[in-house]
């Protein structure tokens, strides 16, 4: 067991109905001028936008809003934030929306709280001093951005999507509403809970292990993928979006990774470079990359995977670590096609050239600056071979 830092600042407000807190909220945290941010309208058609305006008016908070994010948020319209921002006298920022919203608008925090670039943050160049305050509204359960210190964006020239993690960035509230996530399209539902038990298993696997932090992330890992299956049968069930909704904070907190070290992450980094040239769904990205990478690393850990096999994916423990781990590898990519999600890249739509591998790999080593993953460090040659195998 390592030693550790667990920084979890932001209030949680959870449950049906808890939407109409938060003008209050606002307040309570002295906001006075809000910018509502959202995405390409789905929370206009559900009526949740209609809903944090009256809120807000309620609660005699001014605002103006920016919508228009879209998945894999851009840094085009964070500059457009963050000039709106200082033209409004903007003092909090109130993404109402899923990941990309909620990055879209820590992004902006940064840019308004800071001179210059905000691009240099996330290309490693200058660290920012500040952040704008930022309330969350949750729409979607997925990415955990409502508890994370990360802010994942993408640069249009180059198609460059790279993550700035601060704790400045930390949310000051979320509000987690599981209703607001009965409208999702069903594949959305499957891409969040494929990421949030990604966001485990990326501390799951990992340097050290911590008996407690296991147990909870193995139950945790377990409850999603249960509700995952009852969400493909029966989206409109409450529980099981609770669940779900609840797990996605803390899966990407800090929580189930406590004492065991900062997490491999190798999956996360490859599909960052698979979302920024090929656009796709991160959640659906990386179940396309998982299992590649799993057998990739296996040889490196196998009593690892065979604990997570047998204590996530229920499977009977076989002749050799290895044969269990392999068996809880079939398992996890027989979850991925329950629930509709993609085992290879193929599946995802996206069939790379050898050309466009090789840009892959030296795109996602350098955004890693030649250091990726912990279960096992992969090279850019590595990269390039997981790539080719999750064809
Ligand atoms: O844009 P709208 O119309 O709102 O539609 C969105 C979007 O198309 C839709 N949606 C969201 N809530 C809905 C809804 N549709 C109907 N009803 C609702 N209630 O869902 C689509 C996906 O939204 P998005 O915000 O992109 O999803 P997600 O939360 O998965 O975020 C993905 C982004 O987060 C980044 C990813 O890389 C990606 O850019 N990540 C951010 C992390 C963080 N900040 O900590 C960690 C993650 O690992 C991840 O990298
Ligand atoms: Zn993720």
């Amino acid at each position: 067991m390592m030693n550790f830092n667990y920084y979890t600042p932001t209030k949680v407000i959870f449950g049906k109905g808890t939407l109409d807190q938060v003008g209050q909220q606002v307040k309570d945290f002295g906001g006075k001028k809000v910018l509502i941010h959202y995405g390409g309208g789905s929370v206009k058609r559900s009526g949740v936008l209609d809903r944090v305006k009256a809120s807000l008016d309620q609660a005699g908070i001014g605002w103006t809003e920016l919508g228009g994010v879209v998945p894999n948020p851009r840094l085009g319209l964070v500059r457009q934030g963050i000039e709106l921002c200082r033209k409004e006298g903007v003092d909090f920022l109130l993404p109402v929306g899923g990941g990309s919203v909620i990055d879209s608008a820590k992004a902006i925090g940064y840019g308004v709280a800071n001179d210059g670039d905000v691009w240099d943050f996330y290309d490693f160049k200058r660290v920012p001093t500040a952040c704008m305050p930022v309330g969350a509204v949750v729409t979607i359960s997925a990415a955990g951005s409502e508890m994370s210190n990360s802010s994942v964006i993408t640069k249009e020239e180059g198609g460059i999507k790279r993550s700035y993690n601060s704790d400045m960035g930390r949310p000051k509230f979320a509000i987690m509403d599981p209703e607001l996530t009965m409208t999702l399209p069903d594949y959305q539902t499957a891409c969040g809970c494929a990421d949030i038990l990604m966001h485990t298993m990326e501390r799951y696997f990992n340097v050290d292990t911590m008996e407690l932090t296991d147990v909870l992330a193995e139950g945790l890992m377990r409850v999603v993928m249960d509700e995952a299956r009852v969400l493909v049968k029966d989206p409109k069930n409450y529980e099981a979006r609770a669940n779900v909704m609840w797990a996605g904070s803390l899966s990407h907190n800090g929580l189930t990774g406590c004492g065991a070290g900062n997490g491999d992450w190798a999956c996360h980094r490859l599909e960052h470079e698979v979302g920024g040239m090929f656009d796709v769904a991160h959640g659906a990205g990386l179940a396309a990359l998982w299992g590649t990478w799993a057998r990739y690393v296996l040889p490196e850990k196998p009593g690892r995977f065979a604990q997570f096999a047998v204590n996530v994916l229920g499977v009977a423990p076989q002749g050799d670590d290895t044969a269990t781990a392999l068996k809880g590898i079939e398992a996890m990519e027989e979850f991925y096609r329950e629930i509709k999600m993609p085992t290879n890249l193929r599946e995802l739509g996206v069939e790379p050239t050898e050309e466009q591998i090789l840009e892959l790999a030296e795109k996602c080593d350098a955004a890693n600056r030649g250091a990726l993953g912990v279960v096992k460090r992969l090279t850019r040659e590595d990269m390039a071979e997981i790539y080719r195998r999750a064809k």
